[in-house]
Order: structure tokens, then sequence, then C-alpha cells
């Protein structure tokens, strides 16, 4: 809902967007946008009594036209500061002009309410019907220069999120270019308490690990510079207090829709306003507007809590399930996978994969995913990339012959691409050399043994469309694996002009996006899974094209603990692909029983990582039970409320790192399923575990036990664990309870 009237200082609009339970508030002051409230819903449209006199600063201009003595725009709470005319913070908009200046000033234009959510342009958005979501978009104009920017605000309305992101039109008749434009940006005048940053870090093999810093005056950021959104950091970040918890306190979470380079910043002034923005990182960018061109940015999705960082989550976990990700997978069960990388690396063939595809199938595993090394000369991962053609040494007959037989045991057929990539040692690298990203007169870096293909090119991805599709043609290939294993250097592309070189970045991710739409609406059925070197790409616009995303190469169940909960803050359990891998595990060489490593992987969209025909037969019975766990609890994990109950790093009675435990209550309340892993026993424990998001005067059933307790009971004193294993809680051991409403 959108409540537009106009404030008592000035007769000008203001805008009470009502996204669920939250507002977002924003008025016009002598033509400025300034934001005035971003949290839990309030009843009152004029809050401009927020703004009044907020004090000024002697050596700071103020704009000519604006009341002497109290306004300035270095101090004012803006939705959409510019660079060069007062506001000395960051900006979230510079322009350059043709004569080389750069001073902007953003004026009130007009306004307007659009229905539902309209398409803006084809990058990957949130999208919502007429009757889920009401759009208000705002337009300003630098009177200096003739430019107009459009701020469009979504608001959701059954859930407290408000998307936004902006739009750069140039109707004059000489060119500007775009340095800098942030998707979001607002400024929170009056928080009053101790501020952090949550944010998300990481590396390969360690994604997405929580960190909470304390702001400072000055700005703390997080970025990618890399031209993938990156393993290092995630498009995210939530704005919380220092009291701020999983159930409690504020937490304004920031995600940017996008899959290349970004910052996410707040930045404090010495009054303790924090601006908060999101949007492309400029470093290297620089975006031309010829006459009448337009830049519209990605989009940015603001998840608003009063109530702690589980209910930021669910909200960030509803938004991608229902309203981003897209086509026939996106609610539909997710078949359970068995894949080779782990069990054979490079060194397989037909008959490999189809004794793997045998015990698969007796173990009820529904699908075969033929990884790196199918295609090319490819036995290692210095050849190939690009010579998207069947090794027939490996693969005799080429693909159809395997899927049919695998297809015949009754399981479906996914296969491995890493389209973005250009091996060296490739025929398609002889042939086109300069389809390579590449500085000229510059060697280009390696990683991998590989280079990047330039996907700004539409001749590129022209190639990558028609071989994949070949590919995909051939045989019965009901799943891709989507790998990008190496970040970009030397971003340039032979085909652009100088001045439009500082678009190359861009350009790259919107060039993935091309070819992902291509592929995805010419094989509509096909399961996509997005991966990046594990999940060093693993944001909200890579899941517009792929429902599910690999979350690590580190399989080993102890720590997918910290990787899978990590992802939670933002992404859902759907959207996680977990798989159940060898013991000692491949990265840690840490023994964790098959049972934790299925009740792990059980966190997200579940399969297996190992060489079946290895294992013994109570493990592939217990496979079996696991895949009937997995498709009697997948409603339960895939479309319920998360709540995390304890993260690996919590201090639990003194001692820190001991125990995870997490569950998932249905819409309804009346189903639940906990989770709870004990990572170092100790002597002497105590394990009271207390649940939430129960119906409190509900009674509940645990399943393997058949005890009965109220929901207040589970919830407030809690559930006694400290006997609940039998021989007794050790190192990794692990326990999952189901409770069904009596
Ligand atoms: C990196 C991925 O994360 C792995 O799962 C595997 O597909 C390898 N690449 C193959 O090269």
């Amino acid at each position: 809902m959108i409540r537009i009237t106009s404030h008592s200082l000035t007769s000008e609009p203001l805008f009470h967007l009502r996204a669920g339970d939250a507002s977002y508030v924003f008025c016009v002051f002598h033509g400025f946008l300034l934001h005035l409230y971003c949290g839990p819903a309030v009843e009152d449209d004029d809050l401009t009594h927020l703004l009044v006199k907020v004090g000024h600063d002697s050596v700071v201009p103020r704009p000519a036209d604006t009341p002497e003595g109290w306004f300035s725009l270095d101090i004012a709470p803006q939705e959409f500061p510019v660079y060069g005319t007062g506001d000395y913070r960051p900006s979230a908009l510079l322009i350059r002009r043709a004569d080389g200046s750069a001073a902007t000033s953003l004026r009130y234009v007009s306004h307007e309410v659009l229905a539902g959510k309209p398409a803006i342009d084809a990058q990957p958005a949130v999208h919502a019907r007429e009757d889920e979501a009401d759009t208000l978009a705002v337009t300003l104009c630098d009177p200096g220069s003739g430019v107009t920017v459009r701020l469009y605000y979504t608001a959701m309305r059954a859930l407290p999120a408000v998307i936004r992101r902006a739009a750069v039109e140039n109707p004059t008749n000489s060119p500007v270019t775009v340095e800098r434009c942030a998707s979001a940006s607002l400024d929170i005048a009056a928080w009053m308490e101790p501020a952090e940053l949550l944010h998300l870090w990481g590396t390969w093999g360690r994604e997405r690990t929580v960190e909470r810093t304390p702001l400072a005056h000055g700005t703390v950021s997080v970025s990618s510079r890399r031209g993938a959104s990156s393993h290092h950091h995630n498009p995210f970040a939530a704005l919380v207090t220092a009291h701020t918890t999983e159930t409690a306190g504020p937490a304004i979470g920031l995600s940017l829709v996008y899959a290349g380079n970004f910052e996410i910043a707040a930045d404090t002034d010495p009054f303790g306003s924090i601006r908060f923005t999101a949007g492309i990182e400029s470093t290297d960018f620089a975006w031309r507007l010829e006459a009448g061109e337009s830049f519209v940015t990605p989009e940015a999705v603001l998840s608003i809590s009063g109530e702690g960082l589980g209910k930021m989550s669910r909200t960030f976990h509803r938004l991608w399930r229902e309203h981003l990700c897209r086509g026939e997978w996106a609610g539909k069960v997710r078949p359970v996978l068995v894949n080779n990388w782990e069990a054979t690396y490079f060194n397989f063939d037909s008959e490999k994969l189809l004794a793997i595809a045998r015990d698969a199938a007796a173990c009820g595993i529904e699908m075969l995913v033929m990884d790196d090394g199918w295609f090319g000369t490819r036995n290692d991962d210095r050849s190939s990339l690009g010579d998207w053609f069947v090794n027939e040494e490996k693969l005799p007959g080429g693909l159809r012959p395997l899927v049919e037989q695998i297809n015949a045991l009754g399981l479906k057929f996914g296969i491995w691409f890493e389209p973005e990539m250009i091996s060296p040692r490739s025929r398609l690298f002889e042939a086109h050399p300069d389809w390579a990203l590449g500085t000229p007169g510059r060697d280009k870096s390696v990683a991998r043994s590989q280079y990047v293909l330039d996907m700004t090119r539409p001749d590129v991805r022209d190639y990558l469309f028609e071989t994949i599709s070949g590919v995909l043609s051939s045989a019965n290939i009901e799943y891709v694996k989507w790998d990008f294993n190496r970040n970009l250097t030397e971003a340039a592309s032979a085909t652009l002009p100088p001045e439009r070189q500082g678009e190359v970045m861009h350009r790259y991710v919107l060039g993935l996006y091309d070819l992902l739409e291509r592929i995805t609406s010419a094989f509509p059925h096909l399961l996509l899974e997005g991966c990046s070197s594990g999940g060093g790409r693993f944001d909200p616009a890579m899941l517009y094209y792929s429902p599910q995303y690999w979350t690590s190469d580190d399989t080993d169940a102890m720590e997918r603990l910290d990787i899978q909960l990590g992802t939670s803050f933002v992404y859902p359990a759907s959207a996680m692909s977990c798989h159940v891998s060898a013991s000692p595990n491949h990265q840690t060489r840490r023994e964790t029983s098959f049972e934790t490593r299925g009740h792990v992987a059980m966190g997200g969209a579940f399969g297996y990582e190992l060489d079946l025909t290895t294992l013994t037969d109570g493990e592939k019975d217990l496979i079996r039970r696991q895949v009937a766990d997995y498709h009697r609890y997948y409603d339960l994990i895939n479309r319920g409320d998360l709540y995390r109950l304890i993260l690996p790093g919590d201090t639990v009675n003194g001692k820190t790192g001991r125990f995870a435990a997490w569950m998932t209550v249905s819409a309804d309340r009346s189903e639940a399923l906990v989770t709870f892993v004990v990572i170092r026993a100790s002597i002497h424990p105590v394990y009271v575990l207390r649940l939430e998001g129960l119906d409190p005067a509900a009674s509940y059933r645990e399943e393997s036990t058949g005890a009965v307790y109220a929901g207040s009971t589970l919830m407030r004193a809690g559930i006694n664990l400290t006997s609940a294993r039998r021989g007794g809680w050790v190192d990794g051991s692990s326990a999952v309870m189901h409770f069904m409403r009596v």
C-alpha cells in the first residue's frame, strides 16, 4: 500500500509505503527527496518532525534556494544523494557531463503509482502480481544538465520488503557518463543505538561466514571487484544494533540482485546518521549515455524487521522462493541426485557412471549428474573449456546411449558445463583467441589454466547458445550444473571502443544474463543449478535463473554447519544444494557418521557426492531411509519457516562452538522439524533446547518418543535432550526431531 499526502512543513508530497508490517516513509522538501523512516509499521504519515532543524555545520554550503540557517544537504537524510553540490558523504550518483564537470543536483519533478511491479528492463528482478505489490516511481531532474533519474520503490503487500532501483536517462543532446549509480541509498538519521553491519564474508570452501562489525565514523563496506559477486563477500549486508539478536531488535537487510561487482556500505557521519547504500562497485565502471539513452541499475531489496535477524531472513526466503525464482522447478520437488565429482573427479567413463547409476537406482536416488571431464580432451583441469563436444574415449557412442541406459534404470540425467570459460589449450582458443577477455599488449592472467570468455560479445554468446543447445538436444538431459571457476582480470573487450571499456564489467554480467535467459527459455523443463568453484556467485541474480546453487566445495558436515547456516541469513533451503560426501571428508579429512552427514545435507536441496559402489549394505539402507525422509519432509524444509536456534559460533553454557540447531515450521504451525548437532561433545553435558515459531496454545507430539508437549513449554522451557541419544552424544552426533500438532 502506498499513501501519498502532503506534509506540514512545505506542503510538498509525502510518501508512506506500507510493506507487510513495515513502513518506509520519505518526502519532498524544497525539491529534495528526504528519508524519514524505515522500520516496523507506524500509523502517522507526517514524520517530518523527525527532520526539523537537524543542526548545521558552518563550513557546509547549502543550496541557494533552501531556508537559511538550518538546512544542509550534508546533514539532511536523503533518498538518493548526488555528488558535487554540498553533500560530502558517499554519493548514490555521479554523472560527468561532456564538459568534464560532475556537480549534480536532483530535484523532484513528479511521481506516479504503478500497479503491481512492472518489468523495467531485462535484468533479474523480483516479480509480483498486481494484487501482491504496489510500485511508486519518482522522477527527479538535474536542472543543470537536464539528466533525469527515476527512482522505483516496490512495497510488497504481504512481506516487509521494499525493492528499489534507479534509472538514469539522458534526454539532452550531448553524452554524459554515469560513473557511479547506486540501486538504493537511505539515510537513517536517528537510530540512537550503537550500530553494526552484519555481512557474509568467505573464500573458497568457507563461503558466507557471518560477521558483525561495529560501525565507526566513516565508511564500513563490503564489495567485490572480481567480476562476480564472489566467495569473498555476498552482495548482502544488514544494519543492526549491537543488541539485535535472532529474535529481537531492528535489522534492515539489503540484498543486491546482481551477479557482478558490487558495494554495500554504511557511512556514519558526525551526527550519527548512517547512510546505507548498495549498488554496482564503481572502481572500473563508467557507462556512457548518448542522447536519449538510459541506464537501469540492478534491484536492491530491503528486508525490514523489528524482531531480529530470524524474521529478516524469513522475509528474504519467501521473497526469493515465491517472487524471484522462476520456471517449472522454482516450486517443484527437486530430484535427489548423485554427482560423480568427488566420486571420480576426472577419472570416469560410461561404465563407471553406469555402475554408480545402478547403485543409485537401487537406493532410490533419482538423478545422476555427470560433472567436469566429459568433453574435448579434458582429463584434468588444463584443457578443453569451450570445446563442448563429447569425449568418445570416455563415453563411446556419445551421450545418447549413456543417457538412455541411465534413464532405463529409472534415473534422470544431468550434465556439467562451464560456459563462460575458455582454455588456452582448446580448439576454440585456436580458432578465436580474441574471444577471451584481455587488454591489448598485456599478458592474460590465468587461474586453473583458463581464461574468461568475453561475454559482452553477441558472437561469443551465440556460439555458446548453439553448442550448449546442441548438447542438450542430443539426449534426454534434464539438469545442468553451470560452473564458473575463476574471476575476471584484464577486463577489456576487443569489440568495444575506448570510451566504452568502463562498461565491460557490467556488460559481462548483462551478457551472462542474456545467455542464461536464452538457454532457460529454449529448455523450459531444464533444472539449472548454479555453481562457482563451490558457492562463489551465490546471489539472487543467479537464483533468478537457477533455483538451486551449489553451496560450497567444502562438503564436510561440520564445516557445512557454518556455511549453510550463514547462507540461510539470506537464502532459503530450497536454494542451497547440499550433498552427503565421503568420510573421511576429502577437504578436511574429518570423519563424520553417515547419519549426521545426512542430517546436515537435508538442510537444503539434497543429494550425494561419493562413490556409491564402495558403500556397505548398511550405508545403502541408510540412503534409502534418507531419501524417504527427504520426500516426507520436503514441504516442511523447503516451504516452511526457518528458525536458527544455535549458530555454530554461539556460546552455550559457557562453551563456544559446541552445537548447532535449527528448525523449520510449517506455515500453519502444525508441524516442525528440529535438527540438533553436537559439534564437540563435553563431559556432563546439559542440552536443553528452546524451540521457536510454534503455536504456544497447541500441543505437539514428538514422533520418535511419542511424548506430547505444549507449544508454550517447548518454546519457553525447552526440551531436554541430555539423554535423548542412545549411546550418548559424541563429537559430530546429531538428531532430528519431528513434531506434529495433536
Ligand atoms: C568446481 C565445482 O564447485 C565442483 O563441484 C566441480 O564441479 C568442479 N568445479 C569441476 O571442475
